[in-house]
């Protein structure tokens, strides 16, 4: 058997090929040095190679299977290197990758507008602590110690000092009316605590705005047009509202404030559970009491305060069923608050 002519053929194939693509080299690949390609033949075909030429054979084949090992190699870097420089060249004519805007998150969203309803008419932000002291949150407040109405807000107290996490920004009132005289308009956004097991409908930090109106003459009357006006510019202008008496130890009297369903026009829907109105704040008359602790005299003052949670108002204007949604920084969720709104 003689094996020098497949043998030369062979050599001269590999030694004169020049691929033009990285699949011409793969077939290259697959038809010499492939699982059932050429070399793995001959190599098989060694057995039947009289004794006397095994080792002629053997060498010849060597060289093929080197020669096509190195013109594979030579190609491969060749190819992978062509394509690096491709993908490192700019292509100034390529268009742009779209920039993605951020979005304001919908609480601060809230939290503005409602900053803006208030600012139109005279009031202004103020602002205090988160870690509050019993003073400013409760006692002030009329609520002293062992007081029922403690019970009403599960409190995160501090250890080891008298210092706790606020339960609402009603605080803010005090610390207000304390540090400087009649006339006060003041609205007080925030962030406050309470010891709460999370769930769809409550979580232990959310946050509030708070608003307080303290001067002469100040009435009743007052705070319900001005809780009208502020439904109105938030939830439409065909909002109604009404009061329902309450309780809270900072006022008197006291009320929880309704505003007409603006989802389904008062006809029965999931969100006012079929009573055309949902709650939406606290408010009332401030306590004489509360006025006396910050040293202003009631018999010439009188005012209102009241207090809203900013999630619930959140939720019942984009209907959103679960609190936590504002605490997860989806960004999926996060996206659907349109810069408009802003
Ligand atoms: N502080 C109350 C709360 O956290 C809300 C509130 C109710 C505030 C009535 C007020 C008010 O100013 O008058 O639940």
């Amino acid at each position: 058997m003689d094996v020098s002519i497949d043998h030369k053929q062979y050599l001269e194939e590999i030694n004169s090929f020049e691929p033009k693509s990285a699949e011409e080299l793969e077939a290259f690949r697959l038809k010499f040095l492939g699982n059932k390609g050429i070399i793995k033949q001959l190599f098989a075909d060694f057995k039947t190679v009289p004794n006397d030429q095994k080792k002629d054979y053997g060498q010849l084949v060597n060289e093929i299977k080197n020669a096509a090992e190195s013109k594979l190699k030579e190609f491969q870097t060749k190819i992978t290197s062509a394509k690096d420089s491709k993908q490192s060249s700019i292509d100034l004519t390529a268009p742009a990758y779209p920039i993605r805007f951020g979005s304001r998150h919908p609480i601060q969203i809230i939290k503005n507008k409602i900053i803006d309803i208030f600012h139109k008419i005279g009031y202004v932000v103020a602002e205090g602590p988160e870690i509050e002291d019993d003073w400013h949150n409760f006692t002030a407040l009329n609520t002293p110690e062992d007081h029922p109405a403690r019970d009403m807000q599960d409190t995160f107290y501090i250890s080891d000092s008298e210092m706790l996490l606020r339960t609402h920004t009603s605080s803010v009132q005090i610390r207000e009316m304390e540090s400087q005289p009649p006339p006060i308009r003041i609205i007080t956004p925030g962030r406050v605590y309470r010891n709460e097991t999370i769930s769809a409908r409550a979580h232990c930090t959310f946050h509030q705005v708070e608003g307080l109106y303290i001067d002469e003459d100040v009435s009743f009357a007052d705070l319900k047009q001005t809780l009208l006006y502020f439904a109105r510019e938030m939830f439409g202008l065909n909002s109604q509202i009404r009061l329902r008496p309450s309780f809270f130890p900072f006022t008197e009297i006291s009320a929880e404030l309704d505003v007409s369903c603006f989802i389904c026009d008062q006809k029965g829907c999931p969100v006012c559970k079929g009573t055309g109105w949902v709650e939406i704040m606290g408010c009332g008359m401030v306590d004489p009491a509360v006025l006396e602790n910050c040293n202003i005299n009631p018999d010439k003052y009188s005012g209102f305060a009241f207090g809203m949670g900013i999630e619930r108002i959140a939720m019942l204007k984009y209907q959103i069923d679960d609190i936590r949604m504002f605490f997860e920084n989806d960004i999926r969720f996060l996206q659907q608050f349109s810069t408009a709104d802003q």
